[in-house]
């Protein structure tokens, strides 16, 4: 067990955990809790649990490396077991999708047609592009046999044979360790023509020239195929009518490098973690005012202070100096401190407070953040990254854009506080895909959580003007 903490500890050194506590440790025989000299209880998730064993790349992604953690065991016999059978256990584990939305991955696989009248295809979103993410770079640098694995299992759910991972341009050498891997696999005979593993699948990478609504799955498929990166109208959905108009399953990347794991340890294992709904362990990217930013596999549900505490060294300048936070990338609604001091880390316990677990691109924002021109900068992104198709996205995020910088400097009127809201409750739900959406949560939490900041700063300016 001491070894589990020292190591645990050259991970993440941290000033609170010392001789003594591991001795309390120790003393106490808890396996998940270590209290600290402070009383602070310390939650953190069992080693046992870890699903990416690798996450810090301390040791080789390589094949070997790769079965040595467990990697490819028993993939035979999972995939003899069939189409249903993968599906169920998905199903049965509970695993929502991690690329934002948090839609069940079994039900997804189960949208699948089960006559097989045209080719089937399984599409990995490795686009990553939601500002705070990055947890899919570490999965393909460090850990991407597990990717390739679950792909194997993915395929043989939907009936596929073939699979192309969407890599966003700007991942260029994770692209590179991600086609290695690939080609020791081909060698291995694990994927490809006659397979020793009884179910052939190719594994295409198709990078992506750096465009954020590219990660939009049907944004993605039209890329993929050639043409201009533009989400399309649904219905039909990608799972009846995907790339090349063949049935398609658009995944994450941590949804299905889970899959593996799951299967070896059972849906159960999974679904005993975390809060009902919520199951599961998930990598948690941490940036912004921490001491330490960093990934961290922790179980959904951990309470967001411990997270920040224990893993990241804390807020710059202690917990007293934060502000905010951006819980789920930066299309989420941000949380002000007060609601900070409770929350846990899971979709459901979020969403109950305006926000959302999103892609859990966690931003932390500490006092000496301008937070009106902190979403300002997001507007700017959105309003660049809009594809232009569909009115109140185009027009409105340049709006939005507008008056967020006339508030950042105070040029404005307070009605227009009320005036701002109002137009982005007109972009939110009216557009083609979820951009939209993600222009106006950051600002609706903006105004629900600091009206008063912004009032304050066009009042100075009027006083100064
Ligand atoms: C503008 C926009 C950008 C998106 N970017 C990504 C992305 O980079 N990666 C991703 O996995 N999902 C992204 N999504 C979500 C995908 O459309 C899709 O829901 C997801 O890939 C499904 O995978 P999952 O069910 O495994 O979560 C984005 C959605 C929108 C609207
Ligand atoms: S919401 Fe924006 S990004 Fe999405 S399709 Fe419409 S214009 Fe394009």
């Amino acid at each position: 067990m001491i070894e589990h903490v020292v190591k645990y500890q050259h991970h993440f050194p941290h000033p609170k955990i010392n001789s003594n506590s591991i001795k309390f440790f120790l003393d106490k025989s808890l396996e998940n809790i270590i209290i600290g000299k402070n009383n602070l209880i310390l939650y953190m998730i069992k080693e046992e649990n870890k699903i990416f064993t690798n996450l810090l790349g301390n040791q080789s992604p390589d094949i070997n490396s790769s079965k040595a953690r467990g990697d490819w065991k028993d993939t035979a016999n999972f995939l003899e077991k069939g189409p249903e059978w993968l599906i169920e256990q998905v199903k049965a584990s509970g695993l929502r999708g991690r690329g934002g939305a948090g839609f069940a991955t079994g039900l997804k696989w189960s949208f699948a047609p089960k006559k097989v009248e045209k080719p089937h295809y399984l599409v990995i979103n490795a686009d990553e592009s939601e500002p705070g993410t990055c947890k899919d770079r570490d999965i393909i640098r460090y850990e991407p046999h597990k990717l390739l694995e679950g792909i194997i299992y993915g395929c043989r759910a939907i009936n596929s044979h073939c699979c192309y991972i969407y890599i966003r341009g700007e991942y260029y050498n994770e692209s590179v360790a991600l086609q290695n891997a690939i080609d020791e696999a081909y060698d291995a005979k694990l994927i490809g023509k006659d397979s020793t593993l009884g179910w052939d699948v190719d594994i295409h990478i198709h990078r992506g020239a750096g465009a954020y609504i590219c990660g939009e799955e049907t944004a993605l498929l039209e890329s993929i195929e050639g043409n201009k990166g533009q989400p399309r109208l649904k219905p039909p959905f990608p799972a009846l009518v995907g790339l090349y108009g063949c049935p398609t399953i658009v995944n994450n990347v941590e949804s299905v490098a889970v899959v593996p794991t799951i299967l070896r340890r059972g849906a159960g294992w999974f679904a005993s973690i975390g809060p009902k709904n919520n199951t599961g362990t998930k990598i948690f990217c941490v940036s912004g005012h921490v001491n330490n930013p960093c990934n961290i596999e922790e179980e959904m549900g951990i309470p967001l202070k411990k997270l920040i505490d224990e893993y990241c060294g804390g807020v710059i300048g202690g917990w007293d100096n934060l502000l905010a936070v951006i819980p789920g990338g930066s299309s989420v609604p941000l949380i002000p401190k007060d609601i900070c001091d409770n929350i846990t880390l899971d979709f459901d316990s979020l969403k109950a407070v305006g926000s959302g677990l999103g892609t859990a691109g966690i931003i932390v924002m500490n006092k000496s953040t301008d937070i009106i021109e902190a979403i300002a900068r997001l507007s700017h992104f959105y309003k660049h990254e809009s594809c232009g198709q569909c009115t109140p996205c185009r027009e409105g995020t340049g709006w939005l854009e507008r008056i967020m910088y006339r508030f950042v400097r105070g040029d404005a009127k307070v009605e227009e506080i009320d005036k701002l809201y109002d137009l982005t409750k007109q972009i939110e739900g009216h557009t083609i895909c979820a951009l939209g959406d993600a222009a106006a949560w950051p600002i609706q939490g903006l105004i629900k959580h600091f009206r008063g900041e912004i009032e304050k700063r066009i009042n100075n300016y009027h006083l100064n003007n």
